[in-house]
């Protein structure tokens, strides 16, 4: 299936735009080596389901990781159980693409080997002291060329400071940034595959 109809028609809720999810789908499968996608904050799997189909389409070894410890309480969005995240990733062919740990990152971050990540999303906690220990905990585990990808990532947000974070604990990083209704800004590790 051609990843824009796989977007248009991917009936799962959650915050994850379209043209997000295309992004973060097309910077796996055209990653030159593949490895672990991590989905950090995965709720009903919106997110978990575009990284796992990424994964389905390289027909590799590629696979999900998805953090989540479904405790968290939504203003916007009903909370959700690890039932219905499975439900969603069953009804897609994807729950074979995917390993979940139910519990709360940075301390999740111990699941992982280090340098075997191609694609980190963060969409977890958004409050600066979690981004910033999230960022210090889960940048070890990316590949060089790998792709660290956060999500609400606006400048000055009353909501979170997503972008805050970022800036202060690479500041050095070349962020780029996507305009969209909820914001991506992504940041590419040196190395191989730059
Ligand atoms: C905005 S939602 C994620 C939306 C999802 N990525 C999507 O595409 O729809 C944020 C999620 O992060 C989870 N969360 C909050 N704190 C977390 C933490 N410390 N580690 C992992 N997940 C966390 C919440 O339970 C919630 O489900």
């Amino acid at each position: 299936m051609p990843i824009a109809a796989f977007v248009a028609d991917l009936d799962v809720p959650g915050w994850l735009c379209d043209a997000e999810a295309e992004f973060l789908i097309r910077a796996i499968v055209e990653h030159p080596t593949g490895g672990l996608c991590v989905d950090m904050g995965s709720y009903a799997g919106r997110s978990s389901a575009c990284l796992a189909f990424a994964c389905q389409l390289r027909g590799d070894a590629s696979r999900v990781v998805s953090i989540e410890p479904f405790d968290s309480i939504h203003t916007r969005q009903a909370r959700v159980t690890e039932e219905t995240y499975w439900a969603n990733l069953r009804r897609l062919g994807l729950e074979g693409y995917v390993t979940q740990h139910v519990e709360r990152s940075p301390g999740a971050a111990r699941h992982v080997a280090d340098a075997s990540a191609c694609l980190i999303f963060i969409d977890a906690d958004h409050a600066y002291q979690s981004v910033a220990a999230d960022l210090q905990a889960w940048l070890p585990k990316l590949q060089p060329g790998g792709v660290l990808a956060m999500h609400d990532f606006r400048r000055g947000w009353i909501l979170g400071q997503v972008w805050e974070a970022a800036h202060d604990v690479l500041p050095q990083a070349d962020w780029q940034e996507m305009q969209t209704a909820t914001g991506l800004g992504w940041w590419t590790k040196p190395g191989q595959g730059e």
